[in-house]
């Protein structure tokens, strides 16, 4: 267990969890300096990754920091007013899930918000990564198994965004262009570099940003693919790489950010 005691005060802290279809990830933030105060735990997301299964996980990460206080989560799905509307990497049960509900069943009554993954990296990076991230028209990219999407405006978000559905000639944009295909089919960067432009300059050409952000734990390589892209905007590598959503959730439910 970690002491969170020296510079974080009880009212800074909330705990994020992230939520995908191979892990499920949670620490302790302090919301003030977008700090993890707990270091980062993760569990594999069981299978099948049913609502009540993940869920049991998610406590026993909240279980082990022996936190009381708000929870953020995040999901790769749309979460309208609480409920889970598609569930794209996760079981189908997803779908129509109260999620609010659902966590407060396994977590206990207490301040639970739930978001977007994509969205809530965007909130973390427009809060505290480059400064060009809440400057004007922004599109977030997060890859990982598939393409997340986060759209801001002077760091406003407009969420659930689904663009990695986007059609993309015979196939999808995250099934031509997530970095899990780029493992599965074993590309170069300079061959996923290439794919990852194609689907940016369709994003250019719809939506017309001042600025791409990209993250995802891929950003971590950002060097080895970032200057292969052609599209005219800048593309900024995100600053929290990995830790976004975590980050991102705990400030939404600290902030009642509640899409
Ligand atoms: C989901 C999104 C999610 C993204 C990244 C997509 O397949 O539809 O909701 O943000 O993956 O996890």
């Amino acid at each position: 267990m970690t002491q969170h005691t020296t510079n974080n005060t009880h009212d800074d802290l909330a705990f994020g969890v992230d939520i995908g279809g191979s892990g499920v990830k949670g620490a302790l933030v302090n919301v003030r300096t977008g700090e993890l105060v707990s270091e980062r735990q993760k569990i594999k997301t069981p299978q099948p990754s049913t609502p009540d299964a993940v869920a049991e996980v998610v406590r026993q990460l909240v279980d082990a920091e022996h936190w009381d206080g708000p929870v953020g989560i995040t999901v790769p799905s749309v979460v309208r007013e609480q409920v889970a509307l598609t569930a794209a990497n996760i079981d189908p049960l997803w779908i129509g899930t109260h999620v609010q509900d659902l966590f407060q069943g396994h977590l206990g009554a207490r301040e639970i918000t739930v978001l977007n993954d994509a969205d809530a990296a965007g909130l973390a990076e427009v809060r505290f990564g480059d400064p060009t991230a809440r400057t004007g028209a922004v599109m977030m990219l997060t890859f990982g198994t598939g393409i997340g999407t986060a759209l801001l405006i002077d760091g406003e978000l407009y969420p659930n965004t689904e663009l990695g559905h986007l059609p993309f000639g015979s196939t999808t944009a995250e099934k031509y262009a997530s970095s899990k295909v780029r493992e599965k089919e074993n590309l170069s960067y300079a061959d996923w570099a290439q794919r990852v432009d194609e689907v940016m300059h369709a994003y250019s050409k719809l939506f017309n940003p001042l600025t791409f952000v990209v993250g995802g734990g891929i950003s971590r390589d950002a060097d080895r693919w970032v200057p292969l892209l052609t599209v005219e905007q800048d593309v900024v590598p995100a600053q929290l790489r990995n830790e976004a959503g975590i980050i991102g959730a705990a400030l939404a439910v600290k902030e009642n950010t509640k899409p």
